[in-house]
């Protein structure tokens, strides 16, 4: 039974049904949505947008994620592997443009001289920004061991996304076999957890196969692992995979670029003081979908600062932004588009997911 929308927005937890209930909005209804959301995001975050500049370094990955444009199998990729002084060097250029933090990215390695390799890039950028870059890395399942020790070595923030908190949808969407298994995926996360990360997680929005229940229960799932900041956006097809085959049964580009937007908005209302990032994949769809997702309640971007050569490798998703930019092109551009999203930059600060602070 639907209740009357605006004593909806009034609460500020809601029941799967009244989740979809708003995941189903539309016209004004959508637009008290995003009010709400706006509002709760200024009371409680602010309109400070934090950067983490983005180095995405590697495209080798031994995991097979049928979404994925880089999985093991697509041997139409070109792998590359940025030379550690390469992505040094980007991460100086991210201290000395003040941006705070970064993100470390890659493909899923789990070999020992890639950990160590890690390890060892970890103590060098905490090194050469003394102490003041705050690093973010996402690289997949590991063991606790290995989490561990990249937490010692400087790590302070994992980002894991869940792709879905239902076994069912995550089955199909991956190949079925022991790499992939959604159990392993809720370990890491609890593992990560554990550590002391501020641990991030996310799902993919507009998946074939995907329901609004599904996508309800996404949010009850972040909630309920408390987690400490998100990043999801839509699922944008890539004909090198093999989920293109159900391309035809997808909502449109654009509904599942409003619909992240929903997403984004409940998600900020339910949980007032996480972190939430605007996913890149906003931006492959809207032109503007970033600064919109800032508006109505995410509060981190990542720009890419990947050396230029090789960012149209990492094609997770076809229409990828920012591919042809250099490093200080995406920093100008962004100034731009954050002061355009009435946003305020938070320069040469961490940014830490205040939830993460009152959890502790
Ligand atoms: N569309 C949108 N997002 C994707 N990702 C991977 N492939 C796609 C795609 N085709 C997301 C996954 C992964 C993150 C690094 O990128 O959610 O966790
Ligand atoms: Fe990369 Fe605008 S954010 S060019």
């Amino acid at each position: 039974m639907n209740i009357n929308f605006d004593t909806l927005l009034q609460k500020d937890s809601f029941t799967k049904d009244e989740i979809v209930q708003l995941l189903k909005a539309s016209g004004e209804q959508e637009k008290a949505l995003f009010e709400k959301s706006r509002e709760v995001k200024l009371k409680h975050v602010g309109n400070k947008v934090y950067f983490r500049g983005l180095i995405e370094f590697s495209n080798i990955c031994k995991k097979d994620c049928l979404y994925c444009g880089i999985r093991a199998s697509n041997k139409m990729v070109n792998r590359y592997d940025i030379a550690d002084d390469q992505i040094l060097k980007a991460a100086k250029f991210a201290h000395e443009h003040k941006y705070g933090s970064l993100v470390l990215q890659s493909g899923e390695r789990t070999d020992t001289a890639f950990i160590d390799r890690i390890t060892n890039l970890l103590q060098e950028i905490k090194k050469l920004s003394d102490n003041e870059l705050g690093i973010t890395i996402s690289m997949g399942e590991q063991t606790k061991e290995t989490y561990q020790k990249w937490f010692v070595a400087g790590a302070h923030r994992y980002l894991l996304r869940i792709e879905s908190s239902n076994p069912e949808l995550y089955k199909k969407i991956h190949p079925n076999n022991e790499n992939h298994s959604h159990a392993t995926r809720l370990k890491c996360l609890k593992d990560l957890q554990d550590i002391g990360y501020q641990t991030g997680t996310g799902i993919m929005i507009g998946l074939p196969f995907q329901t609004y229940e599904d996508l309800a229960n996404d949010i009850l799932f972040m909630k309920e692992f408390d987690i400490d900041m998100v990043g999801m956006g839509p699922y944008i097809e890539h004909n090198q995979t093999p989920l293109y085959e159900y391309k035809d049964s997808l909502m449109s580009l654009k509904d599942r670029f409003r619909l992240s937007l929903r997403m984004i908005a409940i998600l900020r209302i339910i949980m007032k003081d996480i972190n939430i990032a605007s996913a890149t994949a906003l931006q492959a769809i809207d032109p503007l979908g970033r600064e919109k997702a800032l508006k109505i309640g995410a509060n981190i971007i990542m720009p890419n600062i990947t050396p230029t050569q090789e960012r149209a490798n990492y094609l997770l998703y076809q229409n990828k932004p920012c591919i042809d930019e250099g490093a200080d092109d995406c920093t100008n551009c962004m100034e731009a588009r954050i002061n355009m999203a009435d946003g305020e930059i938070g320069y040469d600060q961490w940014g830490d997911s205040l939830h993460y602070k009152s959890r502790h």
